[in-house]
């Protein structure tokens, strides 16, 4: 088993990953509960773990996970899963974007009713971010542990109590 919950509130709660296999697989479970319109933002400072959670969300989606890599030169990518009944995945890196409205000129809001959106350094584009969004932060532990925090707002605070606890 992982490391156990840490409760901080109804709807936060952290959780340490202790590899990066870890990481990914936690990933993988937390996909299950995504769905079209949904926003994710992931912080952390620079190695974190942001764009390995989000390999394993891509490959909890049925996307190839191999394919995701930090956009940064590119800001944006979007992975189809191969079922096509499952949502796009669009996953954006804010680290270049110097305004908040730099992230709506990226040209995904046609098909954001029907990806998962997850953003990158989302903190730099925090006043463009709708209220119901999961957010996740990853910090540095030691060599191959991150703490993993969730909170939930708007519409996500029902939702977390239903999320993955654990990285096994
Ligand atoms: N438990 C862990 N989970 C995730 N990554 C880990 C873990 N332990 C060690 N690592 C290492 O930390 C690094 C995480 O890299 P990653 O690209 O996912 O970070 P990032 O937060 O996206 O960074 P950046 O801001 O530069 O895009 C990798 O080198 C990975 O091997
Ligand atoms: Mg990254």
């Amino acid at each position: 088993m992982g490391t156990p919950l840490t409760a901080m509130s109804q709807c936060t709660f952290e959780i340490q990953s202790q590899s990066v296999e870890q990481t990914i697989t936690f990933g993988e479970q937390l996909a299950k509960h995504l769905r079209a319109g949904d926003w994710v933002t992931l912080d952390g400072e620079l190695g974190a773990g942001k764009t390995h959670l989000i390999r394993g969300i891509a490959q909890g989606m049925g996307a190839d996970g191999h394919a995701v890599a930090s956009p940064t030169f590119v800001l944006m990518h979007e992975y189809e899963p191969e079922d096509l009944d499952q949502p796009l995945l669009i996953h954006i890196d804010a680290y270049r974007l110097e305004r908040s409205d730099d992230l709506i000129n990226l040209g995904w809001s046609d098909v954001a009713n029907e990806a998962v959106m997850m953003i990158e350094w989302a903190s730099k584009v925090s006043e463009a971010l709708p209220v119901d969004r999961l957010q996740i932060t990853l910090r540095h532990v030691d060599d191959h542990t991150r703490a993993i925090e969730l909170t939930g707002y708007g519409k996500w605070e029902d939702r977390m109590e239903n999320l993955p606890k654990f990285s096994q």
